[in-house]
């Protein structure tokens, strides 16, 4: 299985912390938040990891990174998207790197208190289709919100006005090498993005989409000031990835 990590966009909602570097290089408490995905996934047993960024500071990942030793890694692999073309276009940069492998997707500002081990094994022995991960909040109309029918789920609405439950879904999602054929056929947005959320949907449409709920806690890191210092205390308080 391979891991990819989402790490382009240029962040302007946290100027102007962003404004000479790139969000997932921020502090989250005592390292750069890019490490968190990165260790994620290594916990979770996946080690053939490529982080796609983009924008001018792309070069200081590699500094900062170098060949993922000290995550235990033999090498990473980098991906460049050009310009913000959203997560889809991101995830598509990362092609030729996935092959014919299964693949799991962080976003890179997404952080967690407990190890997703059990997901990733599970994904593991799913025979078609996809698979993603939600978590209840309280303010739903942030994010991708799932729509349930009898406990199955029907549809998922980016930043709903009215949501339809108050399960998000978190940014980590398991994909068959089939998802980058349903990304070449997607249309841009309103905000002119590819969105993961129509990604999923094609999945749900298909009747080829699982759901776990996450234990512990869930933080979107780069979503506000606030969120980014949340996280820090969070993970000074519990750790992060635990298992
Ligand atoms: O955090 C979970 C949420 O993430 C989901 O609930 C939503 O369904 C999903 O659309 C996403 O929403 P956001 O509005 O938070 O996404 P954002 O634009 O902040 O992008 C999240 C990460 O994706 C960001 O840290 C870097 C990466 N990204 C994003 C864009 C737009 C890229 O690598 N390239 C891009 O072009």
């Amino acid at each position: 299985m391979k891991g990819i990590i989402l790490a382009g966009g240029l962040g302007t909602r946290l100027h102007p912390l962003t404004r000479i570097t790139n969000k997932h290089l921020l502090p989250v408490y005592d390292k750069p938040m890019i490490f968190y995905p990165i260790e994620m996934l290594v916990k979770a047993g996946v080690t053939e990891i490529m982080v796609v960024t983009g924008g001018s500071n792309a070069g200081d990942f590699l500094r900062l990174l170098g060949n993922g030793k000290e995550f235990g890694l033999k090498r990473l692999h980098y991906g460049y998207q050009e310009g913000e073309g959203g997560i889809a276009d991101a995830l598509n940069t990362a092609r030729e790197f996935v092959g014919k492998d299964k693949m799991v997707v962080v976003l890179g500002d997404n952080m967690i208190e407990r190890t997703i081990k059990k997901a990733v094994d599970s994904f593991r022995k799913q025979k078609k289709g996809a698979k993603i991960i939600t978590k209840e909040v309280n303010n739903p109309k942030e994010y991708g919100v799932v729509e349930f029918k009898d406990n199955k789920v029907v549809g998922i609405i980016e930043k709903p006005k009215n949501p339809p439950s108050n399960m998000a879904v978190i940014g980590i999602y398991f994909y068959p090498p089939d998802v980058f054929e349903i990304i070449e056929k997607l249309k841009p947005s309103k905000r002119g993005e590819l969105e993961i959320t129509d990604v999923n949907n094609a999945y749900i449409r298909k009747n080829q989409m699982t759901y776990s709920v996450l234990d512990g806690w869930w933080m979107d890191a780069g979503e506000t000031k606030d969120a980014l210092l949340e996280a820090g205390v969070l993970v000074k308080r519990d750790g992060a990835n635990k298992e």
